[in-house]
């Protein structure tokens, strides 16, 4: 257990002697808690304010990926779906959804999942989600495990919200949740964040941590003993997310990659999505705003975008590969955002801008980690209707369409 002196001198290492200040007005509890927080905070992550130190996230050489495309697939459709299908009527499958975020852009003060997408009736994100799923194991007739990160602020919202919803028809045997980490948030200058006298600000730390917080929750075990050798991680808010694709999973076992990543094709050369790519001949995914303008306008010979296929956070891991990177450092990107938190004259405060950083790992950095990914071209309209925003691009309204137009009742 930390005391007062060794917290003393953490803090002063890393210029953080603020966090206490009030101390000595606080309760034993109090005290014993904030020590706590103290302890269990990653303090290396603040070395990654330091541009010069956070060399990993130094970019080496990027060359275009080639996808299966839609033409592909749709000759291979036969085969694709009987290695698939055939993968998860032997429970060699399982899934995974990141519901750990926070939602912030969309501006609902509950998990995201909760949100009511319907219109003239209740048609929720989760149930979405579920929906699509029941399709795949009704058809295989086999249940497909889900297990569904959550972060300490929004556990418990998630799990009352789907056992009060009867998991929306899914066999609740097959459903485990996980907590993902919490991480510091600071000030502009690299202060964290206090959000009352006793507690310091901390956000989830990024949706890439999702495999060793599902190992740290002891649930490695159960997927090995139940023979799980492909995972599928998405995101909670695209209410058309194929999961379980037998399709996907058929490809990318027929293609031999350790991994896969469903991609779409981008709509315009600068289109904001973060691209599937070799990088030092390894795949990788390669931002938008990291592009110059040669490569996001380079063409093959063909004419088509070299650099063409956008990802959709939806991916096929092989557990195998997953317990080998187990343990390997992934980049810690450093995001602008809204921090409310307890001013200096000790108010709580929610401000209208950004106001400071927080510190994200992310799971497309683990495809870097692999040798090989299949890059897998959905149609767009089918399987992509993201919810970022209330209003605009990738909003609740778009997406409400987006469903519509694939004949969901709303
Ligand atoms: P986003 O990048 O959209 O982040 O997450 P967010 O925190 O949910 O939303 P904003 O940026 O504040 O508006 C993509 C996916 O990753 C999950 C989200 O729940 C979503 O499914 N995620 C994100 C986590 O599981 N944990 C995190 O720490 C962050």
């Amino acid at each position: 257990m930390l005391t007062y002196n060794d917290a003393e001198k953490i803090l002063a290492e890393y210029g953080q002697e603020h966090i206490l200040k009030y101390f000595g007005e606080l309760t034993k509890t109090e005290q014993r808690s904030l020590l706590d927080q103290i302890e269990n905070i990653d303090f290396s992550l603040l070395d990654n304010l330091d541009k010069e130190k956070n060399s990993n996230l130094k970019r080496g050489v990027f060359k275009p990926l080639d996808a299966v495309t839609t033409e592909d697939i749709a000759s291979n459709r036969e085969d694709y779906l009987k290695v698939g299908l055939d993968a998860i009527k032997n429970g060699k499958t399982a899934a995974v959804l990141l519901a750990g975020g926070q939602g912030t852009r969309l501006g609902f003060d509950k998990p995201k999942g909760m949100f009511n997408v319907g219109v003239n009736r209740e048609l929720y994100i989760f149930e979405c989600l579920i929906n699509n799923l029941k399709k795949v194991t009704d058809m295989a007739g086999t249940m497909v495990p889900l297990y569904i990160m959550t972060s300490e602020i929004n556990n418990r919202d998630t799990v009352d919200f789907l056992e009060e919803h009867n998991y929306f028809g899914y066999d609740k045997e097959f459903v485990r949740f996980f907590i993902q980490d919490m991480a510091p948030a600071v000030d502009f200058n690299g202060k964290i964040y206090m959000e009352s006298k006793s507690k310091i600000c901390s956000s989830p730390n990024g949706n890439g941590g999702w495999f060793s917080s599902l190992v740290r929750a002891g649930l490695l075990d159960e997927i090995k003993e139940k023979g799980v050798e492909w995972i599928n991680v998405f995101a909670v808010d695209n209410v058309l997310q194929q999961i379980a694709d037998p399709m996907f999973i058929g490809a990318v076992i027929r293609s031999g990659c350790e991994s896969g990543g469903k991609v779409v094709s981008k709509a315009a050369p600068e289109e904001k999505v973060g691209v599937l790519c070799l990088e030092d001949d390894k795949p990788s995914i390669v931002e938008y705003y990291e592009m110059t303008p040669d490569m996001l306008n380079l063409r093959k010979e063909n004419g088509q975008l070299a650099y063409k296929y956008g990802v959709i956070l939806n991916y096929l891991f092989s557990v195998e590969k997953l317990m080998n990177i187990y343990g390997n450092d992934l980049p810690v990107h450093i995001v602008e955002k809204k921090i409310p938190h307890m001013d200096e004259n000790g108010r709580f405060v929610t401000p209208e801008k950004p106001n400071g950083h927080k510190f994200e790992t992310l799971v497309l950095d683990m495809v870097h980690q692999h040798d090989s990914c299949l890059p897998y071209e959905m149609v767009r309209n089918k399987e992509f209707a993201p919810i970022k925003n209330a209003k605009g691009v990738d909003s609740v309204e778009s997406a409400r369409e987006l469903l519509k137009e694939n004949g969901i009742e709303l």
